[in-house]
């Protein structure tokens, strides 16, 4: 079943605009960039009237405008191969005002410095190795680089326990292997090898996760920027441009597990968490708004106070001491991440339009609370409670979200 979306909002003050292009919903590990055309233009040509629209476009879809209007208006040099200079590539992800009054959204909140260093690093022969905990904007920011540098986000490898060495290299067509034993056109290119091959940006998400000798298939890869293709005889070079990003998750299982041997070929950058309270209110309420805005939800007018609310309640479990540092507080299990308060807001803002008075409210994002705090039902359930009680039902101004919660929690 297919159901198309017309691009109206449910609330018209809001201007909803439709994401500019609806790509190929397609497996985006296999396609590339045969999918998504370059820079300029890519967001025109897709998405007509009836046309199914693509639940969550790639970046350099959703944002074909403003990648456009920099490579536009960019006149500093562009490394081989990029579609804009490292200048743009950072303003692309900080946010910012062209000479011709463009605006640039923010993508990514945070230090400039550290994206400074990742677009730098992308521009040398080492690759970028994005580290933090959980929910710290890796795969975004690492999306986004792809998409501002080479045009296509899309050349991507999941890592995890199992992927084989063929994600990484190459697999073969067993159809044609067999009619016509070993060839080019039975050799099926991995997304690095064909990154490799054309110049682009290759992308390999939670690197720790993968068994340690298909990583080191990375090694000669990164070093020699070659793979060979020994069935064949031949090898694919590296052309100029090609870079790599891969991510990890220094929570999951410690980036120990990378070898020394492929630690050496990263550059490695730390995504940390929002220092400040209204630094993470903003990534929350910005990315709110734009997840609502392709889910057709309609703006909640005071949202930005239950969002503070929650953000004040994840960052002092988080940090395990209340806001005015007077109380100390038990963490609970969970990572209580920025994308967990964007969830749990997301998840808000849907029960206000569809069973509320589209108000987001205390009692829209208990519950969500209550499942991202409570991991483990007998220990965070217990640490919670105590929260309640001692913190959240003693904070001027709180009574409703404290009703809301127990209400939730009984
Ligand atoms: N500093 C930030 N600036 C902008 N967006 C952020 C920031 N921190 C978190 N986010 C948002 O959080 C969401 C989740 O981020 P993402 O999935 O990239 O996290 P991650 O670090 O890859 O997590 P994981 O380790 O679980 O894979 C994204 O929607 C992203 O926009
Ligand atoms: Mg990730």
């Amino acid at each position: 079943m297919s159901v198309s979306v017309e691009p109206t909002s449910v609330e018209p003050s809001r201007n909803h605009s439709a994401p500019a292009n609806a790509g190929p919903t397609g497996d985006s590990v296999t396609t590339g960039s045969a999918g998504s055309a370059g820079i300029a233009g890519s967001g025109a040509d897709a998405g007509g009237p009836g046309e199914p629209q693509a639940l969550r476009p790639h970046a350099e879809d959703a944002f074909a405008a403003e990648l456009a209007a920099l490579a536009a208006q960019d006149d500093r040099p562009r490394p081989a191969r990029w579609k804009l200079s490292p200048w743009a590539v950072a303003t692309y992800l900080l946010g910012g005002t062209l000479p011709d009054g463009t605006v640039i959204t923010p993508k990514y909140v945070g230090p400039r410095r550290i994206v400074e260093v990742a677009v730098t690093t992308l521009a040398t022969d080492r690759a970028l190795l994005l580290l933090g905990v959980p929910g710290t904007a890796k795969t975004w920011v690492s999306e986004h680089l792809a998409a501002a540098v080479s045009g296509d986000s899309t050349l991507l490898v999941q890592g995890t326990a199992g992927t084989p060495e063929e994600a990484i290299r190459y697999g073969w067509n067993y159809a044609q292997l067999l009619a016509h034993g070993p060839s080019r056109a039975a050799l099926v290119p991995s997304p690095v090898m064909r990154a490799m091959a054309e110049g682009m940006t290759a992308r390999v998400e939670e690197l720790t996760r993968i068994p340690a000798d298909v990583q080191d298939t990375l090694i000669t890869i990164l070093s020699e920027k070659t793979l060979p293709i020994p069935e064949l005889g031949e090898e694919v070079q590296a052309v100029r441009g090609f870079n790599l990003i891969a991510t990890a998750n220094d929570r999951d299982r410690g980036v120990n597990d990378l070898s020394s041997a492929l630690r050496r070929r990263f550059n490695t950058v730390v995504l940390p968490l929002p220092e400040t309270p209204e630094a993470e209110v903003d990534i929350v309420s910005r990315r709110v708004d734009q997840i609502g805005r392709s889910l057709d939800l309609p703006a909640a007018p005071d949202g930005i106070d239950e969002i503070r609310r929650v953000v004040t309640v994840f960052r002092e479990l988080r940090d395990g001491v209340t806001t005015d540092g007077r109380t100390k507080l038990k963490s609970p299990s969970g990572t209580l991440s920025t994308a967990e308060a964007i969830s749990v807001v997301t998840g808000g803002l849907a029960l206000a339009a569809h069973f509320g008075d589209g108000v987001l409210r205390a009692g829209d994002v208990a519950a969500g609370i209550l499942g991202a705090v409570v991991r483990d039902p007998a220990a965070d359930r217990v640490i919670w409670q105590e929260y309640l009680e001692t913190v959240v039902r003693e904070r001027d101004g709180w009574k409703d979200f404290y009703r809301a919660c127990r209400e939730v929690s009984a």
